[in-house]
């Protein structure tokens, strides 16, 4: 039992037995591999896949690459080190994990990052459900000589077919939820140290046959690698910059969710460091897996969903034992996604179960529930029902821009603030040393980004993507 004047003020009683509380309920990661490979499955997704091997490409190549890599690390690293000194030190839900620290409005932050979570969740679970429904047809052979267009029908017909939509999108719901149910170290920790080598070897055999097996291959190294600095421009960063936050789950409590379950002992400055660069490496191999093949055969490259569903399985089609080669490429779609969709599940069931006062598995039934609805929602909205479509955009394309673009750079924004300027300097000292009494050189490096770069940048990515400039 710790001594009564432990604490100075009853509130901080109160907040370290519920704080004491929740670890237990939640549980905690076990093994610092296994909580390196649930942050790698939540960073790790579909934003690696089809978003940055094009931007890539089309905005410099290694050029691109290099002002990639300069933003993660003095942008997005910083916003991530102080997701997990506010999770570690409070080990709590998002919002929480705000009002424990300062009372006031700051736990409208944390509030911010759950619905941020819901949102994003609602429409990745569907296209986790198009992959899903890809790799179904691959493994039945469906895609053995169609043609491009023929294949754009197929998609085209999936994305008006309601039923299919939601039954697909479902289906990942229903995995993510088991998982989440699960529990901390048995559900989310074990399926991300089983799933995510998988997911890396499936990569590198894909990136080896398409470099070294396929016709021309260079033509999709040269579009990828090509060095162009012309065309690096201010609009460029912060295309790197909104890419990187989406890519490595930052802005919504994500990171902040899962450093809550994370060992006392995990250094969070390297393990910061190792995501970034492993994000980025697999970034790099998802492009070295795609654009040979898709130069390979003399296709126009594009972005999005157009890149998986349309020209991968054109490409597929039209390659020896591509049948075998399109089944491991929709596997690997629907892994990355189905561990992202985990972790922002995460976010929405920690909330649900310690505010609510509910037993995990009861929280996670009720956010399926709702879900559900959301989800479904946004699945239906893409056959272009009138009732599902504002201002000309469906109910997913909405949830998709509004949350990439107006909820996560605040969210961003308001993270480094408050690590920065309201938070007491010990909190982050102590989780960045392991409470080492020494000082180490770089903590007054990442201090300064997260108290003066990072909101400068953040707020003008911002302003970028509302349309301001
Ligand atoms: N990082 C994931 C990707 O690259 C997306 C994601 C965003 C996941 C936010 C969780 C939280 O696709």
């Amino acid at each position: 039992m710790l001594p009564r004047h432990y604490f100075h003020t009853k509130t901080q009683s109160y907040q370290y037995f519920c704080r004491f509380a929740i670890v237990l309920a939640q549980g905690t990661f076990n093994t610092k591999i296994g909580t390196f490979a649930a942050v790698a499955g939540s960073v790790v997704g579909l934003g690696n896949i089809w978003r940055f091997p094009y931007l890539a490409g089309d905005n410099g190549g290694f050029a691109f690459l290099i002002i990639y890599l300069f933003v993660s690390l003095l942008i997005s690293m910083p916003l991530m080190l102080s997701e997990f000194s506010i999770g570690r030190s409070q080990r709590c839900n998002a919002m929480r994990a705000f009002r424990n620290i300062s009372s006031g409005p700051w736990f409208l932050i944390g509030f911010l990052g759950v619905a941020t979570a819901y949102v994003i969740d609602s429409f990745y679970m569907v296209v986790g459900g198009w992959s899903l429904k890809f790799l179904q047809l691959s493994i039945v052979n469906a895609f053995a000589d169609m043609s491009a267009a023929d294949i754009k029908g197929t998609f085209g017909h999936l994305l008006s077919n309601g039923t299919q939509l939601v039954l697909w999108s479902e289906a990942t719901l229903v995995i993510a939820t088991a998982v989440i149910i699960g529990g901390v170290s048995n559900g989310i920790e074990k399926f991300n140290k089983y799933l995510m080598p998988i997911l890396l070897l499936l990569l590198i055999i894909l990136a080896v046959n398409s470099i070294f097996f396929l016709p021309d291959s260079y033509k999709g190294l040269q579009f990828l690698f090509y060095p162009d600095f012309s065309k690096i421009t201010f609009q460029t960063v912060l295309k790197a910059l909104g890419q990187s936050f989406f890519s490595l789950s930052l802005g919504m409590g994500a990171m902040l969710t899962y450093s809550a379950y994370m060992p006392k002992s995990q250094r969070l400055p390297r393990t910061a460091l190792f995501i970034v660069s492993f994000d980025t490496i697999v970034a790099i191999i998802s492009g070295l897996a795609i654009f040979p093949a898709v130069f390979s055969f003399g296709i126009d490259p594009s972005a999005g969903p157009e890149l998986l569903f349309i020209t991968m399985p054109a490409v597929f089609s039209k390659i020896v034992g591509g049948q075998f080669l399109a089944i491991l490429f929709f596997l690997l779609v629907f892994l990355a996604a189905s561990t992202s969709q985990v972790s922002l599940l995460e976010v929405v069931t920690a909330y649900v179960s310690e505010e609510l006062h509910i037993q995990r598995r009861k929280a996670a039934i009720l956010i399926f529930l709702t879900m559900t609805c959301t989800g479904g929602i946004c699945a239906l909205s893409l056959t272009g029902a009138p009732s599902l479509t504002f201002f000309d955009m469906s109910v997913f394309d909405i949830f998709d821009y509004v949350s990439s673009n107006i909820m996560l750079p605040i969210g961003g924004l308001l993270i480094v603030l408050f690590a920065g300027w309201i938070m007491p300097k010990r909190i982050l000292h102590a989780q960045l040393t392991n409470n080492a009494d020494h000082e180490p050189f770089y903590f007054k490096i990442i201090r300064f980004l997260i108290r003066f770069v990072a909101p400068i940048f953040v707020s003008i990515l911002f302003l970028h993507l509302i349309g301001i400039f």
